[in-house]
């Protein structure tokens, strides 16, 4: 029986097959008779829609703590105004990108303070942690590939950068074991798909059918 929701994330460099997988796991979960929420950072409220308008439409130079300060607050408000009262009523919320994209892209990737990062969102959660965060590894040329209609992507920021952010998802993977699950997204769709169903029915099993 369910009692308590669960909270998930989504994570992985550009192109991984977040979006992808979170649609499929959320079918199947609706199909199974759960209410889900799927929701993504950043900018899945109001106050996210224009926050994100600012670190993308800015006509200033951001500096480097404005830019991270938004993203915590973005996180902070999307926490306490939809993640946790959905969590509190019993619902699954399935969210593409949290807190680990922070710290893997501007704490790794741009090679910023990460720790100071992790620290600053340790307060912008205000005590949610995610249930499950499924973290899909792909290589970057892989990636490229997927996304080759839209290659400014991966460009933008370069190959470099990309295998940068992979490398500080794998770190952080490390420092969380029991939090992450590391998932071989190089394969097919269904194979992905596979690994990211049983994942889920395996926290399911253990949180609500105990
Ligand atoms: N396992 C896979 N094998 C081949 N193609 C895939 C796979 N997973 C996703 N794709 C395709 O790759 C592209 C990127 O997938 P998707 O949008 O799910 O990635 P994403 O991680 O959400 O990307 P972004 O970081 O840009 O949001 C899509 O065209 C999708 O259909
Ligand atoms: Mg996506």
């Amino acid at each position: 029986m369910q009692k308590k929701g669960l909270f998930i994330t989504f994570e992985g460099t550009d192109g991984c097959g977040k979006t992808t997988q979170l649609n499929m796991a959320a079918e199947f979960l609706k199909s199974k008779g759960y209410e889900v929420v799927i929701t993504r950072e950043p900018g899945a409220l109001e106050t996210g829609k224009k926050i994100r308008q600012i670190l993308l439409h800015s006509e200033e130079k951001l500096s480097d703590y404005c830019e991270m300060f938004l993203f915590l607050a973005d996180r902070a408000q999307h926490v306490e105004a939809l993640i946790k009262p959905a969590v509190e009523q019993g619902k699954i919320v399935l969210c593409d990108r949290h807190k680990d994209s922070h710290i893997a892209y501007q704490g790794y990737g741009r090679e910023k303070n990460a720790q100071l990062i992790k620290e600053l969102n340790q307060i912008a959660v205000n005590g949610i942690e995610p249930d499950l965060t499924l973290l899909y590894c792909v290589s970057p040329e892989v990636a490229m590939k997927r996304l080759s209609g839209a290659p400014d992507r991966i460009e933008a920021e370069g190959t470099k950068f990309q295998e940068r952010v992979l490398e500080g998802y794998k770190k952080i993977a490390k420092e969380n074991p029991e939090r992450i699950k590391v998932i071989n997204a190089d394969n097919s769709v269904e194979t992905v798909y596979n690994d990211t169903k049983n994942t889920i029915i395996e926290l399911i099993e253990k949180k609500f059918e105990v």
